[in-house]
């Protein structure tokens, strides 16, 4: 049996829980399962890409476990990430038969991720909540934290719940047939954390960026053990998102809106972010903050990730109305995590549209 090379804990009291990361640990999610929720059954959502590749690995798992597992596809893609998908499931799940200890397993990215949890959130008021990511960005970000939830045609996860998985099993097997474009995707976030809260992680990504961004790479498990630690330590200080849990929106603010006004159809969410990160460090510069050489150092590190650092010519005020809509919009000001050195950041509200604009436009420039 393959067992875990690191577990990082989340520490939230009676609903702490743990996060193994490995390479093929189906045989140890059956062990986990088996011991902490002693099932009669077990429904396992992941979409029409993943089903596919991972639905016979746990399958073999849980061949000679007491439980009848049910399996149930959502078509893959953000634009999927809705109530209609979150009905559809309602009616496979009740008919296959659930009773409150029935956990729901989610087997994906943050798409199946988000869904599936707020299938777990609600479902008999609550079930029993298990992820499995198998995408870069769901391994270091959307699996921890417990927030779940799906789109409106009016914005991103407008509808949702916070559920805390009781387990989270990251196989880092499952990389090797992601799409290179999704793992620099990921990557973003990645170096994201980095930005905001570990200087020694973006130092190590700096060393050794070429190499991580393949699946096979030695140091890749640390480096998301790492991330996953952060936000570990992050959402157990702030579950709720009342005030520190706001960091993790760094590039955020400017990513969302630009993914807005592209109709999330040109770029992937860390392609976005991207952008975004660059362009909210150079507004902290252009309202004062003295920063060095950290946009250069973090332009460097984005385009080595393959991740795009020139935004395209845009609307500019399009973007701006569309970052009111941000959650993090408080009567129409606009607020931003800003960095104020590497590996510090601080949420500014009142960003004005001349900062953004000079931001865009420094970034335009290089
Ligand atoms: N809950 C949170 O805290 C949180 C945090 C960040 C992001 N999110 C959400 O996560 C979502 C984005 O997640 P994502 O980037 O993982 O998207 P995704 O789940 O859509 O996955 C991206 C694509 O990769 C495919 N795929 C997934 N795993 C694969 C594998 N191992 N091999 C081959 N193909 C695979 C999927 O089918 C999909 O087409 C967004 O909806 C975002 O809002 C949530
Ligand atoms: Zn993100």
């Amino acid at each position: 049996m393959s067992h875990p090379a690191r577990v990082v804990q989340v520490e939230l009291g009676e609903r702490s829980y743990p996060i193994l990361i490995g390479s093929s640990l189906w045989s140890a999610l059956a062990e986990e399962i088996a011991s902490r929720f002693a099932p009669t059954r077990l429904a396992v959502i992941s979409d029409s890409t993943v089903g596919p590749l991972y639905e016979p690995q746990l399958e073999a798992a849980f061949e000679d476990r007491p439980w009848k597992t049910s399996h149930h596809r959502m078509p893959a893609g953000e634009s999927h990430k809705n109530l209609a998908s979150v009905e559809a499931l309602y009616h496979e799940i009740l008919d296959v038969g659930c009773d409150r200890k029935t956990p729901i397993l989610a087997l994906g990215g943050g798409v199946p991720g988000d869904t599936a949890g707020f299938v777990a959130a609600t479902l008999l008021r609550g079930l029993p909540f298990i992820q499995t990511p198998t995408t870069l960005l769901a391994m270091v970000d959307s699996s921890v934290g417990g927030k779940t939830g799906v789109d409106m045609p009016q914005g991103k996860n407008l509808i949702g719940a916070f559920h805390q998985p009781s387990l989270v099993v990251i196989s880092l097997d499952t990389l090797k047939t992601l799409p290179q474009r999704e793992i620099s995707a990921g990557m973003a976030e990645v170096i994201k954390y980095g930005v905001i809260w570990d200087k020694e992680l973006f130092g190590a990504l700096e060393v050794g960026m070429e190499g991580l961004l393949s699946v096979d790479s030695e140091a890749l498990p640390e480096v998301i053990a790492r991330c996953c630690e952060i936000k570990a330590e992050v959402v157990s200080k702030d579950e709720r998102e009342s005030g520190l849990r706001e960091i993790l929106n760094f590039g955020h603010t400017v990513g969302h809106a630009i993914e807005a006004a592209t109709e999330y159809g040109e770029w992937l969410h860390g392609e976005a972010i991207s952008i975004g990160m660059l362009v909210e460090t150079a507004i902290a510069e252009t309202r004062g903050t003295q920063l060095g050489d950290l946009r250069g150092r973090l332009r460097g590190l984005l385009s080595r990730a393959a991740l795009p650092t020139t935004p395209h010519k845009c609307d500019l005020d399009r973007i701006w109305r569309l970052m009111h809509a941000d959650k993090k919009a408080r009567e129409g000001r606009i607020r931003m995590v800003l960095p104020t050195r590497l590996g510090r950041v601080e949420t500014v509200g009142g960003i004005t549209q001349a900062e953004f604009e000079m931001g865009w436009k420094i970034c335009e420039g290089v």
